[in-house]
């Protein structure tokens, strides 16, 4: 069975707007499109950045979106966000040691390990995992049946991007990350926080990173202050096909029409 990536939703108080858009009314489009074609996966997860400032009422603005979607959604801490509010409005969250948000979900054939890379510095937007959640990381892994893949979902990448402007604010401790994931390395990296589509690989494992929500990052190879530009988000769906993990994604809003591919559809001018 599969399932769903969404991130970045940076959901604002209900009524209110943010960079000319409504975080709602852009999440309850993907939320339709998975409930009309995706409702067999067995679960969605949003890489974080939830909400925008990490407010309660944003919280329960995204809550009450998130009541349309017919499967269940996991929800992972990203920059933005703020640990006490979030468990105010969804308190069944798993809390390990220390008060991180981390837990396990399985598919079939998956295992998706959810981490929390918030730093505890208000305001720093830069990534942090400290030992005692790596440590969870390590035992997460040593019990992770060897039958099952692997996922690691994260807010922040495992990695630098080439993206002067986030390459200011990365995941700080990418280097004690990768010594625990050494122990068993990932079948795949799932990210957000970039708001932009990437894939790849690092250390010989693969990753996905996907357009945020609301907001996009842009493209900008040269040192310059974080710039925005709007396209459609997406959503991903994550399965198994043989011995493969597959990522699909496909634009929420982007597309326009539908038609059969066929000869019959050649025109002249
Ligand atoms: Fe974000």
């Amino acid at each position: 069975m599969s399932f769903i990536q969404i991130t970045d939703t940076h959901f604002v108080p209900k009524g209110q707007r943010l960079y000319d858009m409504c975080p709602a009314e852009r999440l309850s489009t993907g939320i339709d499109m998975i409930n009309k074609d995706y409702a067999n996966s067995d679960f969605v997860i949003a890489t974080g950045d939830l909400a925008h400032y990490g407010e309660k009422d944003a919280y329960l603005a995204l809550k009450e979106t998130l009541s349309q979607c017919e499967i269940p959604v996991h929800l992972v801490m990203g920059n933005h966000d703020s640990r006490k509010p979030f468990l105010e409005v969804f308190p069944d969250t798993p809390v390990i040691e220390g008060g991180f948000i981390q837990y396990t979900l399985d598919s079939s054939d998956m295992r998706v390990i959810c981490l929390d890379s918030l730093n505890d510095v208000p305001g720093d937007h830069i990534g942090r995992l400290c030992q005692t959640r790596l440590r969870w990381l390590d035992n997460q892994l040593a019990a992770a049946p060897k039958d099952k893949k692997i996922v690691l979902a994260n807010h922040h990448p495992a990695f630098l991007l080439g993206l002067p402007a986030m390459d200011t604010i990365p995941l700080a401790d990418r280097e004690a990350l990768w010594e625990i994931l050494d122990h068993r390395l990932p079948d795949l990296m799932i990210f957000g926080h970039v708001h932009r589509p990437i894939s790849g690989g690092c250390k010989g494992v693969p990753f996905h990173i996907q357009r945020g929500f609301n907001h996009q990052v842009a493209l900008n190879f040269t040192p310059a202050n974080l710039g925005f530009v709007d396209e459609c988000p997406d959503i991903a769906i994550i399965d198994t096909v043989e011995d493969s993990i597959l990522v699909y994604t496909r634009s929420v809003g982007g597309e326009t029409r539908s038609y059969p591919a066929g000869e019959e559809n050649r025109q002249t001018a």
